[in-house]
């Protein structure tokens, strides 16, 4: 599929399905609309009449265009009270638009949407991002390709000509997108931590990025006992992945992006039992699939600043060299931790990331984790939490989910809750009482941070759907990957 900017007039464009975004006070037609509903004999004003459409954001109706044209389809999307348009108003309605002309077997579709904030770079970007991020399908584990239906092959975003560079760039994002929802959909028979070692590999090679790859045995040297405590009943090599990516000339700032790497988690010994969903637990690295897909986007789009992506690869798994609940192990900053709850493995294996990225010497830090089922019960299936005790970062976080149309929203670091944490035998344990338990987990990690700014995102949530909602197919979404890329393109203003 390809995306082309055009300034064709709607009046004159020829293709199989034509869009067209309508604000609620504009349903009835006026100007260029009215001309074109008369030039097919009224078939809108019908349309919307029958359909009793009222413009509201994300609805759609389409029609059979009769006649000697080669226009079949219509379709119009609602885009709501045009005060309230939003960036992701236009990402969302591209997406609906995309998935009715897919649904209708169009090939060439052409699309009418108005500017947001006057910003035509900004717009076609979140439009080509909604139509691309809603016609990606994983057919990959599938013998045979269920859907047979015709490919888009060609979209027109009439009045954008000159946007190459935004479409482009949206396409960039996208593969990173694409790239994490692929890696979360996999199961954990197919990824593994090898496998996502051998992914930073393939982006480093294509993108000429610098890996490194530490070994258990270089885990070890390190001292990092908890990312090894977790990793220590598994049959697979953990891998601590380091990609970095270095602009030219002197970087405007030094970044981290780490992510949660639990290619699967069964809860260790305080194994997870019926209905605790231990079948979905392939998605626990969906920080390192977030934090792997920023780095591929990164790679293409060169920012100014300097960032480093890392994960601590692992699986947790029982066995008999499983780490007992009440172990006490050694972080690599020297603190030790009682494993009250070996299932609270993720904050486990960040902390040693943590403490690795802090002697990095950089500006800001900010981790994605699957990290604890008490955030999905604060916030739902949608939204993240976000954990800082740096209202900077918070505020640049912000405003990068803001545009990306990525939920997020601050939870407090409230410093008594740590007493819940307080260990008889080591220094902290690693899970305190359930209310506030996505909170508690944030005052862990803080724990290994000491001289960065520093930022938790709590993924569990939105790193998955269970059903189709907006741009994102049921399954994957790929969650964080344009909030991290955002993040990073803001960095050096
Ligand atoms: N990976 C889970 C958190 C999770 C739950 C992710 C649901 C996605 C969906 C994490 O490792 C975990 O098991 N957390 C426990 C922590 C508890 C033992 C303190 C939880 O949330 O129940
Ligand atoms: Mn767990
Ligand atoms: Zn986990």
């Amino acid at each position: 599929m390809t995306i082309q900017p055009n300034d064709r007039p709607l009046l004159e464009w020829t293709g199989d399905s034509l869009a067209i975004g309508l604000f609620e006070d504009a349903v009835e037609l006026t100007g260029e609309l009215a001309t074109l509903d008369q030039k097919f004999a009224g078939v809108l004003k019908e349309l919307i009449a029958e359909e009793e459409f009222k413009g509201k954001a994300n609805s759609t109706i389409f029609t059979r265009v009769s006649g000697n044209t080669p226009l079949r389809k219509l379709i119009v999307v609602g885009l709501g009270k045009p005060e309230a348009l939003k960036i992701d108003t236009l990402r969302r309605a591209a997406a609906a638009v995309a998935r009715v002309a897919k649904k209708q077997k169009s090939k060439i579709l052409g699309l009418s949407f108005p500017l947001w904030n006057n910003d035509p770079e900004a717009s076609a970007q979140a439009i080509a991002e909604g139509v691309e991020l809603a016609l990606y399908q994983d057919v990959r584990f599938k013998s045979e390709p269920e859907d047979k239906a015709p490919q888009i092959e060609t979209v027109e975003l009439l009045g954008f000509a000159g946007q190459e560079a935004a479409i482009n760039r949206a396409h960039q994002i996208v593969s990173g997108v694409i790239l994490a929802r692929q890696l979360v959909a996999a199961p954990a028979n197919a990824v593994t931590p090898i496998t996502l070692a051998e992914t930073a590999q393939t982006i480093a090679n294509e993108h000429g990025l610098q890996l490194q790859i530490l070994e258990r045995e270089d885990c070890e040297k390190l001292g990092m006992g908890a990312f090894l405590g977790v990793a220590q009943a598994s049959d697979l090599p953990p891998k601590f992945i380091h990609l970095t990516y270095k602009p030219e000339g002197t970087p405007k700032k030094k970044l981290a992006i780490i992510g949660k790497g639990l290619t699967f988690d069964s809860g260790g010994l305080n194994i997870k039992g019926a209905g605790s969903g231990i079948e979905t637990m392939k998605i626990d690295m969906g920080g390192a699939a977030a934090t792997l897909g920023a780095a591929k986007a990164i790679a293409q789009l060169k920012p100014d600043s300097e960032v480093h992506f890392i994960s601590a690869a692992t699986e947790n798994m029982i066995s008999g060299r499983a780490m007992h609940p009440g172990d006490v192990l050694t972080a690599s900053n020297g603190k030790t931790i009682e494993v009250n709850n070996t299932d609270a493995e993720g904050r486990l294996t960040l902390a040693d990331a943590l403490v690795y990225a802090d002697k990095l010497g950089l500006d800001a830090i900010v981790d994605l984790a699957t990290l604890t089922g008490a955030n999905v019960i604060a916030l739902g299936d949608d939204i993240a939490g976000l954990y800082t005790p740096d209202d900077a970062v918070a505020s640049q976080l912000e405003k990068a989910a803001q545009t990306s149309g990525e939920k997020i929203w601050r939870m407090p670091m409230e410093e008594k809750y740590f007493e819940g944490l307080k260990s008889g035998i080591a220094d902290m344990k690693n899970t305190g009482p359930r209310p506030g338990g996505a909170i508690t987990a944030a005052l862990f990690l803080k724990e290994f941070v000491k001289e960065t700014p520093w930022a938790h995102l709590d993924i569990a949530g939105p790193v998955w759907t269970d059903k189709e909602n907006g741009y994102n197919g049921s399954g994957a979404t790929g969650y964080g990957v344009r909030t991290l890329v955002n993040w990073v393109l803001n960095a050096g203003e």
